[in-house]
């Protein structure tokens, strides 16, 4: 292979590099259509365990595995060649110990190839942080509105909304950052907040639902195009209706099936009639 052939993906210190310089643009995929038409334009793409809702149609993420997470993200990679891969740490599959997230994230990482693991959890989870960066793995920490902490929290409701819950989700970016994350999304906290944690940090913040302040900005891909149906948080923006498209486009198959208008195989494949 020549060496002009070979495209590089951004990688995790190129994504830290961002920090001040312009801002990181990342979306999530779990599958290979959608991770090719954002490859390119991204920097980063996250196979987000946000699949057992928006993929399994499940009613939260805490029962997706980590054989169906490694599958997803072997599909994205397979598909991308630009942007950094990044795949989020099922529920169950890291908070035991250090040991249990490090087998567990180099075993979904050698499936996938996949760049690194993002995780959910507060400054009790920094060890575990430091245990993956120190054998190798990078790690993207998840702060703030952490979905797999649904039963505690209640539901999906934002947070660090008093002076001392911000306090302590500020503690959890700064330990993750000192025990080596190379970022760090704040997810459903308020702008004063996602400002202060983005001044304080050396390594990126990527927002979602967390202000224009922080260094880069995540959102789930299926919410900006019309494909979660009624499921959209407030803050994701929708950009086009690809669900109306995919309807109409339905109707007129379904249309020629039923009126016969579907090419017949000669049309496809140069088939000779019987007989020629
Ligand atoms: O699972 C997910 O999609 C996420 C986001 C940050 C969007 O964690």
């Amino acid at each position: 292979m020549s060496v002009h052939s070979q495209v590089k993906r951004v990688s995790v210190p190129q994504l830290m590099a961002c920090k001040g310089q312009r801002k990181i643009a990342a979306l999530t995929s779990y599958s290979a259509p959608f991770a090719r038409l954002l490859d390119e334009v991204l920097d980063m793409i996250l196979v987000g365990d946000s699949t057992a809702m928006v993929g399994y149609g499940l009613p939260n993420t805490l029962s997706i595995t980590p054989e169906q997470m490694a599958a997803h993200a072997a599909a994205v990679v397979r598909s991308t060649s630009h942007a950094c891969v990044i795949v989020d740490m099922p529920f169950g599959s890291y908070q035991q110990s250090p040991q249990q997230a490090f087998e567990n994230a180099a075993s979904m990482l050698a499936a996938s190839g996949a760049d690194g693991v993002k995780l959910e959890g507060g400054a009790v989870l920094a060890d575990t942080t430091r245990f993956l960066v120190e054998r190798g793995i990078p790690v993207l920490a998840h702060v703030g509105l952490m979905p797999q902490y649904v039963n505690t929290m209640g539901g999906f409701k934002a947070q660090g909304m008093t002076e001392e819950s911000a306090e302590l989700i500020l503690k959890d970016a700064v330990a993750h950052e000192q025990a080596g994350a190379f970022g760090v999304v704040l997810e459903g906290v308020a702008e004063a907040l996602g400002r202060r944690i983005t001044e304080t940090l050396a390594i990126p913040t990527i927002g979602i639902g967390a202000s224009p302040a922080c260094d880069g900005q995540i959102l789930v891909t299926e919410d900006i195009l019309g494909l979660s149906g009624s499921r959209i948080p407030k803050f994701a923006k929708q950009y086009c209706d690809v669900g109306a498209v995919i309807r109409t486009a339905v109707e007129q198959y379904a249309n020629d099936v039923r009126t016969g208008a579907f090419p017949a195989m000669e049309h496809c494949f140069g088939v000779k009639k019987a007989g020629n």
